[in-house]
Order: C-alpha cells, then structure tokens, then sequence
C-alpha cells in the first residue's frame, strides 16, 4: 500500500512542488495532504491549484500555546491518515511530545550542509566563513534542532562574490532535485547515507 505523505510548508512551497511532481507512477508514497501554517502562503494557492488536499492550520490563535497547537496539527495528521511527514520550509519547531508521536517519521530538508550552520541565514553564514562550498541537506527531525540522522546531501560551489541571494538560488535547485531522490529511497526502506553528484 502507498505511504500517505503530508507536506508541510510556511512559503513559496517550491520543495513541495517538487516533491508533489516526482511522486507520480510506481511511487511508493502519495501526497495525502499539503498543510500550512500561514493562511497567506503563496504555496498553499499552489497545492490547492494542483487539487492537492490542503489546510491552513494557523498559529496565530494558539498564541504561545505550541502543545496546543501541535496537539491540533497531530489530529489534522491523524484524520488523513498520515504515514510519514515531509517539512518543506515549515517555520515551526515542534516539541519533544510531537516529536515523539511521530518518531522515525518526519524529514526535513535544510538549507546547508549539516551539521554546518543549524538554524537561519545558512547561505551567508556559508560566505562569511569563506567556504568554497555549500548545499543542502536531507535527515530525519530529532528533539535537536537540524541535528537528526543525515539521509542525504547535494553540494554547490560557492564563487568568489557571491552573494547570498545568488547561492539561495542554486541549493535551492540542487534542494528539487535531492528531496524526492530521498523521499523515495527513504520509503523504499533506505537509511545509508546518499550523496547526490552534480
Ligand atoms: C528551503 O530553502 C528549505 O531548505 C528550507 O526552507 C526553504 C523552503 O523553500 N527548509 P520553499 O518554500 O520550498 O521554496
């Protein structure tokens, strides 16, 4: 039987266009539910266009309630009968009890090469460290933040005056092709390492 997927996002939803492209044919998974947090998101229109299932969980009534809040996404989870949870920019950090209800079952992509640069501004902290390379990287979501078990990775060459932007640009394309190659192998059963070659 497919895997049902839930895609979680907060913006453009570009991984999630990606993500919802290559799961097509024999994939083994099928793209239950396109869940975001913000009811404005460019990305949520475009899950909604494509007929996706979609729903605005909005953190703003919860305040700074984040077990009530993700008690109410885990129950959205469970009405579609979510297997496994692909974040895809998702602007939220769950708790230990979310994450251990869905324990081995949540990845996420992250816009460096972990375990360089956890956290935000990861394509100028890359520059300002004077690396010659940078990239993105797929694991599974642990309690620690962007310090779970690596899946896979894909790695860019940083150019002498390059400017964040610029570098955005080309993980981000690097990001489309890593996270379906991952997603697929990771429902496949595969847990090793895997590097995608330029
Ligand atoms: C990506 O850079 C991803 O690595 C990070 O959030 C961004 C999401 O971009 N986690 P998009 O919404 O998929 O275009």
């Amino acid at each position: 039987m497919n895997k049902r997927i839930a895609i979680l996002i907060s913006g453009t939803g570009s991984n999630m266009l990606a993500l919802v492209k290559s799961m097509e044919g024999d994939h083994p998974g099928t793209v239950a539910l396109v869940l975001s947090n913000n009811p404005n998101t460019i990305g949520l229109q475009r899950a909604k266009n494509l007929g996706l299932p979609i729903v605005c969980l909005d953190h703003r009534p919860f305040g700074k309630d984040r077990i009530a809040y993700e008690r109410a996404l885990h129950q959205v989870l469970l009405n579609h009968s979510i297997d496994f949870i692909c974040l895809a920019g998702f602007m939220r950090i769950f708790t230990d009890e979310f994450i251990s209800l869905w324990e081995e079952r949540i990845l996420n992509i992250h816009p460096s090469l972990l375990p360089k640069y956890k956290g935000l501004k990861t394509h100028q902290r890359a520059i300002d460290s004077g690396d010659c390379e940078a990239g993105c990287t797929v694991h599974l979501v642990t309690s620690k933040l962007d310090a779970g078990p690596l899946l896979g990775q894909a790695r860019v060459k940083i150019f002498e005056n390059d400017t964040a932007h610029l570098l955005r640009r080309r993980v981000l394309s690097q990001e489309h092709k890593l996270y379906p190659i991952i997603l697929k192998r990771f429902l496949a059963g595969h847990r090793n390492f895997f590097h995608l070659d330029k």
